[in-house]
């Protein structure tokens, strides 16, 4: 049996569950893949910090540039998150001849059209499982699984910070602010949530996931994208009593005009099978011509899972430098553009909360705003306490155009009587 040299450019929470996995199931691997795997070096800047492993000296370095210029490593594995330095590492190993391992998604999905064209380039090739879906072979299951397939619909609650967020408002009704430190106390949430709670994280994951779906490229710049920061415990009661659980979905439809691609909070009914998905759990929704729905789940996030997908494209990497085939099927389709349908044509049923004071005539107004742009209201509440003199008014809307929505909703924030912000959340159905 062929060993293979593995080179780790990133030493933090996921190296060192890949060289845990490597260590403990060596042998189990080697026994059911045939390919034998072996970290030859890890590239750090920090070396002193304390992981829970001990590492050999003799194969520790602050210069990646020793991975990437050393003959006998043939896989490199970059986790160190960054963009720029981590674009450069990767083309640099593509360019020595090396397979790329990563989990690097905010990077491929910025310049995955210059990565993978590079890796085409040289005859190499790009692995990613570990950048959506944690331990969820979700990349592996759209590359091959089911290919056979035309994907209309793709649904996927692939942040776990914002889920485990959303999930304890929901359980607890406590605020996002509170739920937030808990996430971090727990060590689930990044020092810097910025990218998980404004959505970016997710579109990120969605521009990979769609990608592979419907078999083009999917432009970052094009997917809509809204993070949960405005959600409060308020619309949780309510949602919830209305039969819904928010949830930040990530959704990419293939539709006549074109890939709908977006990321907001949704409203998504108790029965559906997304709404159990709970805590920081991801769960990924898919609906095939021949394969129909199904749904895959699992942590979205960690050591563990995320290191279980790394060591699946290491695997992966290993057989075709095996069998000499470095280029094989399944690298992104970057040569189509895919044609974007516009946001503003999206149709969707819709929850308001508008703050306003409680007074006679302000519903009549409302209600006159939203008819004037033909949306029609399909239920309303208003309860709760004063707070100030203001109380919520919560509408559903039926089925109306985004576009529509949106001008109907800033012509009412400016009722003199609306004080405040109010929030618009689109209801999957
Ligand atoms: N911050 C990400 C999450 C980590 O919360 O899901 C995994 O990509």
């Amino acid at each position: 049996m062929r060993r293979i040299n593995i080179g780790l450019i990133g030493w933090g929470t996921v190296g060192t569950g890949v060289i845990k996995i490597l260590r403990s199931n060596a042998a189990h691997i080697s026994r059911r893949t045939g390919v034998s795997l072996r970290i030859r070096r890890v590239a750090d800047l920090d070396l002193k910090r304390v992981r829970g492993i001990k590492i050999p000296p003799s194969i520790l370095t602050r210069k990646a540039s020793q991975i990437i210029e050393d003959p006998e490593i043939q896989v490199v594995v970059e986790l160190t998150g960054g963009l720029e330095s981590a674009q450069e590492l990767i083309i640099e190993s593509l360019r020595k001849g090396k397979q790329v391992v990563t989990a690097n998604k905010a990077l491929l999905a910025r310049k995955g059209k210059i990565l993978f064209r590079e890796a085409r380039k040289n005859n190499r090739r790009i692995f990613f499982e570990a950048s959506v879906g944690g331990g969820i072979p979700i990349i592996k299951i759209l590359q091959e699984g089911l290919a056979a397939n035309k994907i209309s619909s793709v649904l996927g609650i692939i942040n776990g910070t914002t889920n485990y967020i959303l999930s304890r408002m929901t359980e607890d009704r406590i605020s996002l602010e509170m739920a937030l430190q808990e996430a971090q106390i727990n060590g689930y949430a990044e020092k810097d949530p910025t990218l998980d709670l404004s959505g970016v994280d997710s579109a990120h994951k969605l521009v990979l996931l769609a990608s592979l779906a419907f078999g083009g490229w999917i432009d970052l710049k094009k997917v809509y994208v809204e993070g949960i920061n405005e959600i409060t415990d308020e619309d949780i009661e309510y949602t919830g009593g209305l039969g819904y659980t928010i949830k930040l979905l990530a959704i990419a439809k293939q539709t006549a005009s074109g890939v709908d691609a977006r990321v907001h909070p949704t409203l998504v009914n108790r029965h559906h099978l997304l709404a159990s998905v709970d805590g920081v759990f991801n769960a990924i929704y898919l609906e095939g011509d021949y394969s129909d729905r199904q749904i895959f789940q699992g942590k979205g996030a960690g050591e563990g899972p995320t290191a279980s997908a790394i060591v699946a494209d290491l695997i992966e990497a290993g057989k075709e430098i095996l069998t000499g085939n470095l280029n094989g099927p399944g690298s992104l389709l970057i040569d189509d553009d895919l044609k974007m349908a516009s946001m503003g044509e999206v149709e969707c049923r819709h929850y308001i909360r508008i703050p306003a004071v409680d007074r006679p005539g302000v519903l009549a107004q409302i209600a006159s705003i939203l008819g004037s742009f033909n949306i029609s209201i399909a239920s309303v509440i208003q309860r709760g306490q004063r707070r100030r003199g203001v109380v919520p008014i919560i509408l559903m809307t039926h089925l109306a155009k985004e576009k529509a929505l949106k001008k109907a909703v800033a012509r009412i924030s400016r009722l003199p009587m609306v004080k405040g912000r109010p929030l618009r959340l689109r209801v999957e159905d």
